[in-house]
């Protein structure tokens, strides 16, 4: 069985709340972070009430990224266009649970790609509807805010739903990794690693922090490493 609390968490900074006018820099700096994946936040304006950036943006990090780009899809009908975001870049795919009504077809699609797929769960989608898919999927998002804005508010019972997760992917046998997506901070990241969590994504909390995001990616991680396990 997997010991989620002993392993290294991986840190995925979410474009969202990096400087937008200075893309190219901003990739360059998490090239020399402590960042693991390059989280892409996708919003449509009719799956979430707003509109982030899209494939040409997606295109233009790929040039100055080093490490995996993390693409999550707040879009409604994801499915036209997984063969796009591969295209321009994109190395793990997530789509929303709630926007699929063929999930199964859709994962597939992703994994045909070659990319690594997700399925991301909003607040109020149980754990448990992931039963029959958990098997297939390579990345389980937790949204611990309702998603489409950054700088929200952490959600307190994620902690449950994460742990909820972690059961159900050793119940099924999956390897699938957890990500903890909105409001992630010092203030919860420990707990939430604890709680079964293989990856973090931050955004606010690490760009907007006065110590810059090259020493906040750096002091969550020294933070994560020394509290293992609480
Ligand atoms: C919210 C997005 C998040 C967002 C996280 O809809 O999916 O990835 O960028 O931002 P913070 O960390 O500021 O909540
Ligand atoms: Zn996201």
């Amino acid at each position: 069985m997997t010991q989620p609390a002993c392993r290294a968490p991986l840190l995925a900074p979410s474009f969202l709340a990096a400087d937008l006018a200075n893309l190219q820099a901003e990739t360059e700096m998490l090239g020399r972070s402590a960042a693991d994946w390059l989280h892409f936040d996708v919003m449509d304006g009719r799956f979430v009430p707003n509109i982030s950036f899209g494939l040409p943006v997606l295109q233009a990090v790929k040039k100055y990224a080093r490490q995996p780009l993390d693409v999550h899809l707040m879009i409604a009908e994801p499915q036209h266009y997984l063969e796009a975001f591969r295209d321009a870049g994109a190395d793990i795919i997530t789509v929303h649970y709630e926007a699929c009504p063929h999930l199964h077809r859709v994962v597939q699609q992703i994994k045909d790609l070659g990319c690594r797929a997700g399925v991301a769960l909003n607040p109020h989608t149980p754990a448990a509807l992931l039963a029959d898919i958990a098997a297939d999927l390579d990345v389980v998002l937790v949204m611990s805010v309702n998603p489409g804005f950054g700088g929200q508010a952490f959600i307190p019972s994620t902690l449950q739903k994460v742990a909820a997760v972690r059961k159900l992917l050793h119940e099924s046998g999956s390897a699938a990794l957890i990500e903890v997506d909105g409001g992630v901070s010092l203030a919860n990241a420990a707990a939430l690693v604890a709680a079964g969590a293989d990856v973090l994504v931050a955004g606010n909390f690490v760009f907007s922090h006065p110590d810059g995001p090259l020493q906040t990616l750096a002091n969550l991680r020294a933070h994560l490493a020394a509290n293992q396990g609480i």
